[in-house]
């Protein structure tokens, strides 16, 4: 017997950062978005632990081991049930680019956390699995949750938000990955050496924009487009400076914005239509400005077992 999940990957149509905690978090204002480019995560009997195994996109740099959230994943839920150590195979098909701030490595560790309950017939409940995402990272939860949902705290509190239509994004892919933690320690270095200080007491909490709000409700591409913005993204270029040309030629090829997506260093275009998305695709792909770009669409539900 063995379970499949699917997991959305998200992008961040506002990632507010705040300053640095004393935890060595930053309190966000982030607004997940799910989107149909996903993972699958497939949890069958094993012979002896946890053990994992990967096909797909950048596979090959998905760690096999312990470290991997996907198998971290089921131990937390195994020890929250009181189980012995666990003994399951996790297959993940990647399509999600590994490292690119799309949130994979989180997709994955609620996928399994879905696919073990469904597995081993714990029928945990909802709110408990959420808690137990929280545990693993901060974008885990929102894994789970899917649809459009403001993030609070580290992100990891979660309140839907409305959503009036399917918005159309295309996605290009980098050569290699950026580390979240590095780019947040970037975003501290830009804020201190403009003498704004990193702090919590010197950094405010952004607002949730009321703008951005209304755009996702009234399921407006060009009034979100406007509204669409990442702290992280001066960070993001500041290490990767050859994005900037990868978002210049997405806006040139026809995108109504462009932005980093979350830390980066995978890029967002928001494009007003499925046709242009597929277009504006195809423009990335050949201008050599990133490995590989593909055209998808969100909000889309969270992890689901098909
Ligand atoms: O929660 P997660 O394990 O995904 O976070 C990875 C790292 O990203 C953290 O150790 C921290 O350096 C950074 N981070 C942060 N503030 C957040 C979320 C993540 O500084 N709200």
């Amino acid at each position: 017997m063995s379970v499949t999940v699917r997991v959305p990957a998200k992008v961040n149509v506002q990632l507010g950062v705040g300053g640095l905690r004393a935890d060595g978090f930053h309190d966000l204002t982030n607004v997940f978005l799910a989107v149909a480019l996903g993972d699958q995560v497939t949890a069958s009997a094993g012979t002896e632990g946890v053990t994992l195994s990967c096909e797909g996109l950048g596979a090959g740099l998905v760690p096999l081991d312990g470290s991997n959230l996907a198998a971290k994943a089921a131990r937390l839920l195994a020890a929250h049930h009181g189980l012995p150590e666990p003994t399951v195979h996790l297959h993940i098909a990647k399509s999600i680019p590994v490292a690119g701030g799309m949130a994979g490595g989180s997709a994955d560790g609620a996928a399994a956390l879905l696919a073990c309950d469904a597995l081993w017939g714990l029928g945990t409940p909802r709110s408990v699995l959420l808690e137990l995402a929280a545990e693993l990272g901060s974008d885990v939860p929102f894994a789970l949750f899917g649809g459009v949902a403001l993030g609070r705290g580290r992100g990891e509190l979660l309140e839907a938000l409305p959503v009036g239509g399917t918005f159309h994004w295309v996605f290009a892919v980098a050569d290699g990955g950026l580390s979240t933690p590095a780019v947040f320690r970037e975003c501290d270095r830009l804020r201190e050496a403009a003498g704004l200080g990193s702090s919590d007491a010197d950094v405010p909490t952004p607002a949730l924009s009321a703008d951005l709000v209304a755009a996702l409700a009234a399921g407006d591409a060009k009034a979100l487009a406007a509204a669409l913005t990442n702290d992280l993204q001066p960070a993001a270029v500041s290490l990767r400076p050859t994005l900037a040309e990868t978002l210049d030629t997405g806006l040139a090829a026809g995108a109504l914005a462009a932005l980093v997506s979350g830390s980066g260093p995978t890029c967002a275009f928001l494009a007003p239509d499925a046709e242009t998305a597929a277009a504006l695709a195809e423009a990335l792909r050949v201008s050599g400005t990133c490995r590989d770009a593909h055209a998808t669409h969100g909000p889309v539900p969270g992890a689901t077992v098909i």
